[in-house]
């Protein structure tokens, strides 16, 4: 029987689009049982920017609309990236003409993954993201196919590679936040414009999408409590290793009877953990469910080949025919999660202060702490040398986070209290 060829139209040359494209020229029955691949059009900005492979004998378009609309296009590929503008008119656009739509845009995904969901389904077109979280690694098969038959706690891990780079860096070689995202830009691990990833925003698209797959429910991107690690003080770092501690940026999604909590901070993981022991670009996910338990996956979070092959098994799944709804429910039953108010929730915290180096303050400071009804798990003091005061370290029992937050307004108040208390949490996991 002859062959079905799939012609795919890939609409970003970029750093994953590069990458789909020397596979498919390689390897274009990779599917199995699924026919061939073969690209018929390409759309970028610009036609004649030098690329790692030749685009000369293929179709090009200006407009990504267009290349979606084109009737030489069975399979669209979005790998522009962006939540709105023409990443989202071009999938809207193949989606409407109910074609099969391959993307690795998380942050499309995150923010209209429940309208695009609802529209795919409508047209009977499968809406394919598994390169948006954890590039390479799969989590979101895992997630809306393997884990179907339990019913997922909590997922919590390390979704931005940038970041865990940066922190790795940082306290491998001493220096600051600024040194290190310099030469991460320089080495171009970093964009131009870190925001997106140095901010959380990043890490927190991938886990809104993670919690919709987990729960069942439509992706909530704006009830996430986002900080990124910008605010990071090598000192931190030094100090949380000095307490047995790691500072990663911990995405976590959790869910209790009164809702979810989306967040992303940089927190505290013990360092025989193994979200503490996932070094430089790596990504890494702890899923916890009610029957199967607790699973870890780690891997590759970016980079061209490990993201392009993550598109490629989106692709054979449509060329297989092995679809189902883009969020583990069918569209027309999911819902946004209600989000669980941040202040209510319990966790365990490190707190530093900077303090004038007099008799009495630690006094002081516990004094308060306890008045405020929060309890000291640990307490550090290091004899650094700064102009600015002696640094003081202490974690928490669990506490409210409302609770918490009154007690470093205290805190902060006292006269020997020279800075604004520095906050970390230290991670559920
Ligand atoms: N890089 C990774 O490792 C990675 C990992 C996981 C997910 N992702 C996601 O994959 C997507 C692509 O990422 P990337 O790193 O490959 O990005 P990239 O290297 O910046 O490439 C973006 C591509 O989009 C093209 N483009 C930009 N605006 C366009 C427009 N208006 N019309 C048509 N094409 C346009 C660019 O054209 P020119 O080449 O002409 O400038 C470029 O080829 C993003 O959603 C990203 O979040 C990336």
């Amino acid at each position: 029987m002859a062959q079905k060829t799939w012609r795919i139209g890939v609409a970003g040359l970029g750093t994953v689009g590069a990458g789909l494209l020397t596979f498919l020229a390689e390897r274009p029955d990779f599917a199995p049982a699924g026919g061939r691949a073969t690209v018929t059009g390409v759309s970028a900005r610009s036609r004649s920017r030098p690329r790692p492979f030749d685009i000369s004998n293929l179709p090009w378009f200006d407009d990504p609309v267009a290349l979606a609309n084109s009737p030489e296009t069975d399979v669209f590929v979005e790998l522009i990236g962006g939540s709105d503008g023409p990443a989202k008119a071009a999938v809207e656009a193949a989606l409407r003409a109910g074609k099969p739509v391959v993307t690795a845009n998380k942050a499309l995904i995150a923010e209209h993954g429940a309208d695009l969901a609802a529209l795919a389904e409508a047209k009977g077109a499968p809406l394919l993201f598994e390169a948006a979280v954890m590039g390479g690694t799969p989590a979101v098969k895992m997630l809306r196919e393997a884990m179907v038959g339990d019913d997922v706690k909590s997922v919590a891990g390390i979704l931005n590679g940038t970041c865990n780079y940066i922190l790795t860096e940082m306290e491998a070689t001493g220096r600051s936040f600024a040194e290190v995202l310099g030469e991460a830009q320089r080495l171009g691990y970093a964009e131009a414009d870190p925001t997106m990833d140095v901010g959380g925003f990043d890490a927190a698209h991938k886990i809104s999408i993670l919690a919709a797959l987990a729960f069942g429910c439509a992706p909530n991107y704006a009830a996430a409590e986002i900080e990124g690690i910008e605010g990071v003080d090598l000192l931190d770092i030094q100090l949380a290793r000095d307490l047995g501690y790691r500072i990663k940026l911990v995405a976590s999604a959790d869910r209790s009877p009164d809702g979810v909590l989306v967040r992303v901070h940089p927190s505290l993981a013990p360092l025989a953990h193994p979200l503490a022991q996932a070094g430089g670009a790596l990504n890494a996910l702890f899923i916890e469910g009610t029957r199967i338990g607790r699973i870890f996956i780690q891997g590759p979070g970016a980079g061209s080949g490990p993201t392009a092959a993550a598109v490629a098994a989106d692709i054979a799944d449509v060329m297989t025919g092995a679809v189902r709804p883009v969020f583990q429910k069918p569209a027309t039953d999911l819902k946004p999660f209600t989000p669980v108010d941040p202040s209510k929730s319990l966790g365990r915290a490190y707190l530093r202060l900077s303090v004038k180096d007099e008799p009495g303050v630690i006094a002081a400071v516990t004094e308060t702490l306890g008045d405020a009804g929060v309890s000291i798990e640990s307490f550090l003091q290091k004899p650094v040398e700064k102009a600015d005061g002696v640094p003081i370290v202490l974690t928490t029992h669990a506490v409210a986070e409302s609770v918490l937050k009154a007690a470093i307004e205290r805190i902060a108040a006292l006269p020997a209290v020279l800075d604004r208390p520095r906050l970390l949490r230290i991670a559920r996991i």
